[in-house]
């Protein structure tokens, strides 16, 4: 079924199927920070944000968020509708944290009365900018319609995540998600939703449990990373 490897990304692989319209994403364990600047391994991870992200998207298409997620296929390697990846990096806040924090010279950890929703270019040559609305009219990455339906979708895919985060005893500071184009125009959820693309915090220590670790040499990277899957079960059984 696995055809030719279309695409390898920093942390996941991306192959052909027999159908054009479907693709298989294999998680890798792969890490980098600082576009790339920084890499190393996290034993394990590519398993965990394999079944994490799968989970969330299930819980998410409950919600009546539409996402790329058709079927996991082994514990690396999940089928999911081909997209057109929206070149944004969609990140929701719920409290400062990493380039919040530092562009503002704020404490992390200061609590929002209303979260936050703001947009990178997705462009690794350029270093990921963070971009107005109105750019992303001018450069065409998306078009008015689209940018308001991704943002009630990432508010809304906000109010899920964090409720399901705090029954795990995390709170979810913040997290980036990306949007994809099926082949109809239609917006779904694309890309994953991990430890590595999310900041979560033990809700009573305050403890990092995500890529944090990894980028700022915490240590405890894979350790952390389990206890928050072993919490998602422990939520997903009860
Ligand atoms: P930031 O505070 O560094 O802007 O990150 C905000 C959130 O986005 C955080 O949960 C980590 C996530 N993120 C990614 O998933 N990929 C990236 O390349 C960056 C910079 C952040």
């Amino acid at each position: 079924m696995k055809k030719e490897m279309i695409y390898e990304g920093k942390a996941k692989k991306v192959y052909a199927t027999d159908d054009p319209e479907q693709l298989i994403v294999v998680y890798k364990d792969d890490a980098t920070a600082f576009n790339g600047l920084k890499k190393g391994t996290i034993a394990g991870k590519g398993i965990i944000n394999n079944r994490m992200s799968n989970a969330l998207m299930q819980r998410l298409e409950k919600a009546g968020i539409p996402t790329h997620l058709i079927k996991e296929l082994s514990e690396r390697e999940t089928l999911v509708k081909r997209v057109e990846i929206v070149p944004l990096e969609v990140i929701v806040r719920n409290r400062s944290a990493g380039s919040f924090a530092k562009r503002y010279g704020v404490e992390e950890g200061m609590v929002f009365d209303e979260p936050t929703v703001e947009f990178s270019y997705k462009n690794d040559a350029l270093g990921d900018p963070l971009i107005v609305r109105s750019h992303v009219l001018a450069l065409k990455l998306a078009d008015q319609a689209e940018l308001a339906q991704i943002e009630s979708m990432a508010l809304r895919i906000n109010e899920v995540l964090r409720a399901f985060w705090a029954s795990c005893g995390i709170i979810l500071v913040d997290f980036k998600l990306e949007f994809g184009r099926l082949k109809d125009g239609s917006l779904v959820l694309a890309d994953e939703i991990s430890p590595d693309t999310s900041r979560l915090w033990d809700s009573v220590t305050h403890e990092k449990l995500d890529k944090d670790r990894f980028r700022r040499d915490l240590g405890g990277v894979e350790a952390a990373y389990a206890e928050v899957m072993r919490r998602m079960r422990e939520q997903n059984e009860a």
